[in-house]
């Protein structure tokens, strides 16, 4: 049975599109949702599937072993990031090489890098009229957003769409196709 971690900061409904689509996997299982806000939505989610959950804070994350001890302890073989706002530290990305993947919501190189996250992205977008957005599923390396694309999928912006319904179409695109290539990667593991 291949063991997955999500980390995750905010609402965390990837996150529960994740759990819900592996509950009946006979080969993997999501084992733990990392999260670094306390009172993120993430955490109530977890909650209500039985999934465990462990929450950190920067020092913890960036100044001790606590979460790779964690990951090591639970015997995770790889790391989902839905919506998980803070770089990973190097000696995580070094343990889990190949392991680790993103979902940024657009069609990268474009659109992202540092603050470029959620509702900012999409903002964004529109600003700049554009006429399509999408996902990037990517492997992540010491770069914010900059490993290697493993899948993108693009969706279309009328005239009409707002950053909210750019959004809401965004979702849907992460629902349908993330877990899909989580599966696949770790088929490679
Ligand atoms: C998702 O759209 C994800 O692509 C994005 O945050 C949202 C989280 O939604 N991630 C980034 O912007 C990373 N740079 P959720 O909490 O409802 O899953």
């Amino acid at each position: 049975m291949k063991k997955i971690a999500i980390f995750a900061s905010g609402s965390g409904s990837n996150a529960e599109n994740i759990i819900n689509y592996f509950q009946n996997d006979a080969e993997n299982v999501v084992k733990i949702v990392f999260c670094n806000k306390p009172n993120a939505y993430v955490l109530e989610r977890a909650k209500r599937l039985n999934v465990p959950t462990f929450v950190f804070g920067r020092e913890d994350f960036y100044h001790s072993d606590m979460v790779l001890n964690e990951l090591k302890r639970l015997d995770i073989d790889m790391i989902v990031l839905a919506g998980f706002l803070w770089k990973v530290p190097d000696a995580i990305i070094e343990a889990y090489r190949e392991r680790v993947v993103n979902i940024h919501p657009a069609l990268l190189p474009s659109y992202g890098g540092k603050g470029m996250y959620g509702m900012k992205v999409h903002e964004s977008v529109i600003a700049a009229g554009e006429k399509e957005s999408g996902i990037t599923i990517h492997y992540v390396n010491d770069h914010y957003d900059e490993g290697a694309t493993i899948f993108q999928a693009r969706c279309e912006i009328t005239p009409e769409d707002t950053p909210d319904t750019l959004a809401e179409k965004v979702h849907a695109l992460e629902y349908e196709h993330f877990p899909r290539v989580i599966k696949e990667v770790l088929e490679k593991i």
